[in-house]
């Protein structure tokens, strides 16, 4: 798979030209590599994201061939290794490929980041032989995404008290509950869910399981509709006597709650990246309004109320930048990351909520029709303090880690 652009895919865009220079100079200690995919994850956002993501957005439509083209790309399995189908490349490279694609579309960030971390990458890890060629390979090009099954209706943020329960069955694990809030839950042709296979254990006695998709005794619930990232889908996942084979136990009996914990240690790397997305995005919008509306006879630009908040916003943009990109190079050099990935994912959806509503502000009305991308950022960034751990979970890990840190 290649991460680089074959003729006829991309069109460089008089926007690209533009950034390119300026971000090129601030990237310069960035690896050859990590440029080049930083650069045809810009001219792919730019040329086949972008220009469709309000109408992806107004009409909840799932960017099918995009996602495709993605996949083509290399983008749905960066870190996979190139003998399983992926890309073999590292956590940093997706960072900045999740950024600039998120930049273009939200909505197609959250699909490739639930398919690269959540999906593929407890898969990759914690599956055998067989279950890597099997539910690995076929979801590396794009043709298939998977999702991640762990919140329920009684419980998101206490993810150990999961109820949905596993029982085996002879050479077989019979699946009773309902799953909730899952991102590419009708797209998706493979989940890892995690279900209780023995109560008395509370969050030691979780399992994880891969379930292929169409299954019999497996459900949707319906589509919801939902305030931002309304190109991606997001349901209920009912499970009803549903019987998987034995084999696609993840991992051992009771270690689904560490692999849980340990995806979303990586899942959230992913989506602060998709936050950094959406806050660049912002600032962009808010640079070129302000750079063209004129007011008190000249643009706005000129005005120190637009340049305070066009400076806040790009402080807390490249603030949050610098910790993602260290959460990711942590997790590379195989150092514990649990910690950092949780600041980034922090900050970078904080930088996301503040410059998207900065933006709005900065456009005065224009802000706040769908003529103008600025509502749909405000709009998308929302849920990237909440899915993947709230703003307030992550604070609990830090804390957590601080005390560990402190050894008290
Ligand atoms: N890595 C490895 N192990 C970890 C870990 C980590 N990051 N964090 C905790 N653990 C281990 C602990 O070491 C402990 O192990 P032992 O039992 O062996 O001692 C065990 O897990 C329990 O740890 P805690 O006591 O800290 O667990 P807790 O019940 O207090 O919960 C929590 C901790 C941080 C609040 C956790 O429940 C959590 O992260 N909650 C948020 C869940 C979440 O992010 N949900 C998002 C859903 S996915 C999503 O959004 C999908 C989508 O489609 C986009």
């Amino acid at each position: 798979m290649s991460v680089f652009p074959r003729s006829g895919v991309f069109k460089i865009g008089k926007c690209f030209q533009q950034y390119s220079a300026r971000s090129i100079a601030s990237l310069s200690s960035l690896p050859e590599t990590h440029q080049m995919l930083q650069k045809t994850c810009r001219d792919f956002a730019e040329g086949e994201l972008k220009p469709i993501a309000a109408k992806l957005d107004k009409e909840h439509l799932y960017p099918k061939k995009q996602i495709k083209m993605m996949g083509d790309l290399g983008l749905m399995a960066i870190d996979v290794p190139e003998e399983l189908g992926g890309t073999g490349l590292d956590y940093l490279a997706y960072s900045i490929a999740m950024e600039e694609i998120s930049r273009g579309c939200a909505s197609a960030g959250v699909i490739m980041s639930v398919n690269n971390s959540l999906y593929l990458g407890p898969v990759a890890k914690f599956g055998n032989k067989e279950q890597k060629e099997k539910f690995v390979r076929p979801f590396t090009n794009g043709d298939r995404v998977g999702c991640f099954a762990l919140s329920e209706p009684g419980n998101g943020s206490d993810a150990g008290a999961a109820s949905t329960m596993a029982i085996k069955k002879g050479q077989e694990w019979k699946l009773d509950g309902t799953k909730s809030w899952i991102t590419n839950g009708y797209e998706s042709e493979a989940s890892v869910v995690f279900a209780t296979t023995d109560k008395s254990k509370k969050h030691k006695g979780i399992s994880a399981f891969i379930v292929p998709k169409p299954i019999k005794g497996l459900s949707l619930g319906k589509k919801e509709d939902k305030l931002g990232i309304r190109a991606s889908s997001t349901c209920n996942l009912i499970f009803e006597d549903c019987l998987i084979p034995e084999e696609n136990l993840l991992g051992e009996p009771g270690m689904g709650f560490k692999i849980a914990m340990m995806t979303l240690d990586a899942g959230r790397i992913g989506i602060a990246s998709q936050a950094l997305g959406i806050a660049q995005a912002s600032l962009d919008c808010a640079i070129d309004y302000a750079s063209k509306r004129i007011a008190f006879g000249a643009p706005i630009l000129k005005l120190q109320s637009i340049q305070q908040k066009l400076a806040d916003m790009a402080l807390r943009i490249e603030s949050a930048r610098l910790l993602t990109w260290r959460a990711a190079v942590l997790k590379d050099k195989k150092e514990p990351f649990t910690k950092a990935a949780a600041m980034a994912k922090l900050a970078a959806s904080e930088a996301a909520t503040f410059a998207s509503h900065q933006c709005i502000q900065v456009l005065g009305g224009m802000g706040y029709v769908s003529d103008m991308p600025a509502e749909r950022h405000y709009r998308d960034a929302r849920i990237t303090e909440i899915y993947e751990g709230t703003s307030e979970i992550q604070r609990l890990v830090i804390a957590a880690n601080l005390a560990k840190e402190y050894g008290v």
